[in-house]
């Protein structure tokens, strides 16, 4: 039956935790009690990327995008929006510092800038129903595959196409798919991996959440390119709703003569099983990952010999990288390698976090700079503040200033610049960071998830844990600088997997360009941003000082003293340096020094 309205609600992890699935019901609810239920379809979609302002209800074809939605707001929306044609404004987006909400959907500058490839069908389609996938052109890249195209013409179009993995190194796709292609063996395997162990990525678990079929669609055509029979989704098992959409994919997948035997009537057989890893960042590398597969502890080991599941072939790529695949076949390698740059083609989808105004997942073309991604699609920097720097590619990338904000975003640009790509992380931090206390946070991270089998990554990431911990309390000395650097040179120089050759990075970035904080800390016993509580000392500006109390009421100390019309007082014997006087007070009085 025709609906004259679809209300597409999203289900993406963060909206479905801030009760999503509710507001359906209130919406069925209503529409019934209106009786427009034949006339207003409620599809559940996957994540529409504006994760900041969910729950996001989008209402088709009109386009109005609905933010912050409440199971409260549905009965007046559907009154007002689906019954008398009037869009609810207060519930519409705006910009930040604006009044005025933005029209539709397509006027919104986070959605007007990006180009999807891999995310092409979020928030349009109900990823739980194949049917809706193939509405969308689903399977039709795997039938032109199947039917019109020989294994190696696949290969030819995927290696023309300048497609490169997705998962953080940027290998050419198409390349490792050849070499695995020519190898002898009748069991092959392919390999999705969707472990996504970088803090503040969720790029992978998005991609699953709204688009499974176009991750099993890629995987099946490489499958076909390859020769493999087998292929596995290595994911971790804190996605359960990317583990339920794969499964009801893969099910109906099945049922549809997509997986198994004989697909599309040919002689070409395949099948897909998830794997749930137990989420542990190492396990993301590839060598690590096939060895959790196996059933061993997992541990990187040396290369070569190359990766390969029970001795076998085996191409495993990135989830991302797999969802790209029948889009170029579709559409034709051409078209892909006319997005992104000339060693970069297509597109990268990144998850926007930390400082940043409009929050969420992005998919832009490569080539696209820092500046256009965070001010003109992100939304700048909430309150005004000045920005400071963007952590890209993980716990081992790097952070970059400022000045690096035109930096175009590809492969080899940020590599140049002492970062990564990594799998699509970017935590964007304002004035009031702390660059060696970032330093400290990544490098503690990867100390914890270091496997310990190299003495150089285990050992290394210790010491310069402790140093960094050192100039973080007060007690550095201006001679932990150069030893900082000489410990990050022998940890990358002298470990095995991406872990630890990389792990010198955030130490390295922040010394490349934040060096003056390091001395700052060292030297002057200072903390610039502001963070490192031994080095720094709240107070009061008398002279913007309103005595409004508010800074007295928050401190949990009693440290602040003073009484109506007097300028209030730090007592800084008695302060936690906990900064809830700072956050409570509204004229920004309170002063970190
Ligand atoms: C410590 C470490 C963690 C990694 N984590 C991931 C991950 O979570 N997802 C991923 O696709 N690749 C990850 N990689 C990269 C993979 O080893 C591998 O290069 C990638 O999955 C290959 O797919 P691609 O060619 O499509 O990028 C990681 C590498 C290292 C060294």
């Amino acid at each position: 039956m025709p609906y004259r309205t679809h209300v597409m609600v999203c289900a993406g992890t963060e909206c479905a935790t801030n009760q999503s699935f509710k507001i359906k019901e209130v919406f069925e609810e209503e529409l019934k009690k209106k009786e427009l239920q034949n006339e207003v379809l409620i599809v559940m979609t996957g994540c529409k990327g504006s994760c900041a302002v969910g729950p996001v209800v989008i209402v088709m074809p009109d386009e109005v995008f609905y933010q912050k939605v409440k199971p409260e707001d549905v009965p007046h929306l559907v009154e007002e929006h689906l019954l008398k044609g009037r869009p609810v404004q207060k519930l519409m987006y705006k910009p930040p510092e604006e009044k005025v909400p933005v029209p539709t959907l397509s006027d919104i500058d986070f959605f007007k800038r990006q180009t999807l490839i891999v995310l092409r069908n979020r928030g349009l389609i109900d990823p739980e129903k194949i049917d809706e996938y193939i509405a969308r052109d689903g399977y039709k890249a795997l039938a032109k595959a199947l039917s019109q195209m020989k294994p190696q013409e696949v290969i030819e179009e995927i290696k023309k196409s300048g497609l490169r993995g997705r998962g953080g190194g940027g290998f050419p796709t198409g390349r490792k798919w050849e070499s695995r292609a020519k190898m002898e063996g009748d069991f092959k395997y392919i390999v999705c991996n969707a472990d996504e162990g970088d803090p503040g990525a969720f790029c992978d678990r998005s991609a699953i959440e709204s688009d499974p079929h176009s991750v099993l669609e890629g995987m099946i055509i490489g499958a076909y390119a390859i020769g493999a029979c087998k292929g596995y989704i290595y994911t971790r098992n804190e996605y359960p709703l990317a583990i339920e959409r794969l499964e009801k994919a893969i099910d109906a997948a099945r049922e549809y003569g997509l997986l198994g035997e004989g697909i599309f009537d040919t002689n070409f057989s395949f099948d897909i099983s998830i794997f749930r890893g137990a989420g542990a960042f190492v396990c993301g590398e590839t060598t690590a990952l096939v060895a959790s597969i196996e059933g061993k502890p997992p541990e990187p080991r040396q290369r070569p010999p190359r990766t390969a599941l029970w001795g076998r072939p085996t191409v495993i790529n990135n989830v991302e990288t797999w969802a790209t695949v029948p889009q170029i076949i579709l559409r034709g390698s051409e078209w892909f390698a006319s997005i992104g740059t000339e060693k970069s083609k297509g597109t990268k989808i990144f998850s926007l976090v930390g400082n940043i105004n409009d929050a969420g997942l992005v998919e832009v073309p490569m080539g696209i700079t820092l500046r256009e991604i965070i001010y003109e699609i992100g939304g700048g920097i909430p309150k005004k503040k000045k920005f400071k720097a963007v952590q890209t590619g993980g716990p081992s990338g790097g952070c970059l200033p400022e000045s690096l904000l035109d930096q175009p975003v590809d492969y080899d640009s940020l590599i140049e610049a002492g970062s990564m790509m990594g799998s699509g992380g970017m935590i964007i931090m304002d004035e009031n960071t702390c660059m060696v206390d970032v330093a400290r946070y990544f490098t503690n991270f990867l100390k914890d998830e270091s496997c310990g089998k190299c003495a150089s990554c285990r050992d290394g990431l210790i010491a310069m844990s402790d140093v960094l911990e050192d100039i973080c309390k007060g007690e550095g000395k201006e001679s932990d600088i150069e030893l900082l650097e000489d410990l990050a040179q022998t940890v990358s120089s002298a470990s095995l997997c991406g872990l630890g050759k990389t792990a010198g990075n955030p130490v390295r970035s922040t010394l490349r360009y934040f060096k003056d904080e390091y001395l700052a800390h060292v030297k002057d016993k200072k903390c610039p941003g502001g963070v490192c509580k031994v080095l720094i000392e709240y107070h009061i500006d008398a002279e913007k000082c309103k005595a409004c109390g508010l800074c007295i009421k928050a401190c949990p100390n009693e440290a602040i003293t003073g009484a109506k019309k007097t300028a209030h007082v730090v007592e800084q014997a008695k302060c936690l340096k906990c900064g809830a006087c700072h956050e409570a007070c509204k004229f920004e009085a309170v002063v970190i020094r």
